[in-house]
């Protein structure tokens, strides 16, 4: 979830602490115990902003709702909902699902949420998602046979691994549905739920139920996770960033500095290997950098920022208004923020800037022949190609190809 930071953090927890459990560990095996009035416990992983959490809790008086979120900029308008909802059946934790065996007893929860898990689509991060072996095991500890998982998102591929993952560790699958709203809307929605349902998109669920043969911890090692990435590997969709995920803003030099700090540069951008240095990031050299750059003419750079972060440098260099051209240059500052999308989204916010506030009639880019990422990625926002050479391929882009390309996507 993107969620900016909120600077009043601290006062806004205090003010609905009577919500707030600070020491889930403390409660481990005594929940109930320590809630007379509730006679069942549902646990919800991934709370967000709380709106499925509130609402069911006032749905369901007599069970406990205990939500458990990692960010607590999220979590905090969640325990405010439910300050201003009136209710008590519901309480906030600021904790890591990975470890939930610290805070419940073997068979103490009733029934699971996960609703709209983060998907973690590249394989190397598949043991994060919350429907991964290794935390269904945790699941099974957590919850007596025949106590259930209900499951929802929006992501397919999400879905459908997760299926895989749910058969394989042996819990018995109900009420699968790729379309749950496809009559008209069915059961609390969540936040997000809310968002995707009213742009059009189709939502999944499962229910899954441990049985008396589904793996526990007690299993030993966990399967590796080999191939498990979701969207273009599995010649699915590949999970786009919305429109929005990114911005350009002028670089400043204290955007350059944490832009830098975390520069990394790339060794198969090498042509030769033994060229290869790994960058270090010197105060000095970056003042001297900026200062450099600003005293040039005929250029534009921008920081890419990904929320409040700075996650590359986009330039329009080379801008000459008689020929009505420029150039355009893009690098990210490390592998955590390639192949997701943001660069292609940078270079169309920098394309409409380039022909709408600039004038341009043509831009230009190049990479080098083997950065086929970055070819890939210019290709995407429009540019075609048109030679090369030995080292680099050159692009370019008219202004009449950048609005047709727009309008075909709008269409
Ligand atoms: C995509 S959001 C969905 C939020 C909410 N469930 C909804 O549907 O509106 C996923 C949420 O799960 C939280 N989350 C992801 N992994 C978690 C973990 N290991 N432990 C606790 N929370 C986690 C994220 O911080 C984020 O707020």
């Amino acid at each position: 979830m993107r969620m900016r930071k909120r600077h009043n953090l601290a006062p806004r927890m205090e003010a609905c602490s009577a919500f707030l459990i600070e020491d889930p560990a403390a409660m481990r095996g005594e929940w109930l115990a320590a809630f007379p009035e509730q006679n069942r416990l549902y646990v919800e992983l991934g709370c967000g902003k709380g709106r499925f959490t509130v609402e069911t809790a006032k749905r369901e008086p007599d069970a406990l709702i205990l939500a458990i979120e990692k960010v607590p900029d999220a979590m905090v308008l969640a325990m405010e909902r439910a300050r201003d909802a009136g209710i008590t059946n519901v309480r906030f934790m600021d904790f890591d699902a990975a470890n939930l065996p610290e805070i419940f007893a073997p068979e103490e929860i009733h029934r699971l949420y996960l609703n709209f898990s983060d998907p973690w689509p590249k394989s190397r991060d598949a043991k994060f998602r919350l429907t991964a072996p290794g935390f269904l095991r945790l699941y099974a500890d957590a919850l007596p046979v025949g106590g259930q998982i209900w499951f929802k998102t929006d992501n397919r591929p999400l879905f459908d691994w997760s299926l895989e993952q749910f058969r394989a560790e042996g819990w018995a699958l109900s009420e699968v549905t790729n379309d749950l709203h496809q009559d008209g809307p069915v059961g609390i929605m969540t936040d997000y739920e809310v968002k995707f349902t009213a742009e059009g998109m189709k939502i999944n669920r499962l229910v899954a139920a441990r049985t008396a043969g589904t793996r526990t911890t007690a299993a030993g090692a966990v399967p590796r996770l080999r191939n498990a990435a979701l969207g273009d590997a599995r010649g699915r969709r590949k999970i786009q960033p919305p429109e929005d995920a990114v911005s350009l803003t002028p670089g400043t030099l204290s955007l350059y500095h944490a832009l830098f700090r975390d520069f990394e540069q790339a060794p198969e951008l090498f042509e030769d290997k033994s060229k290869f240095q790994p960058y270090v990031y010197d105060p000095a050299k970056v003042d001297a950098w900026v200062a450099e750059r600003q005293a040039r003419s005929g250029e534009r750079r921008f920081c890419i920022m990904l929320d409040r972060e700075p996650i590359g440098e986009l330039v329009l260099k080379g801008i000459d208004p008689p020929s009505k051209s420029c150039a355009m240059g893009i690098c990210l500052k490390n592998d955590r923020f390639k192949n997701h999308g943001y660069g292609t989204l940078a270079e169309r916010l920098a394309l409409r800037y380039a022909f709408e506030e600039l004038g341009m009639e043509t831009v230009l880019a190049d990479s080098l022949l083997q950065n086929t990422r970055s070819q890939r990625s210019l290709q995407k926002a429009g540019f075609r190609f048109v030679s090369e050479d030995q080292h680099f391929k050159y692009y370019q882009i008219s202004r009449e190809q950048f609005t047709g390309k727009q309008r075909e996507e709008q269409a």
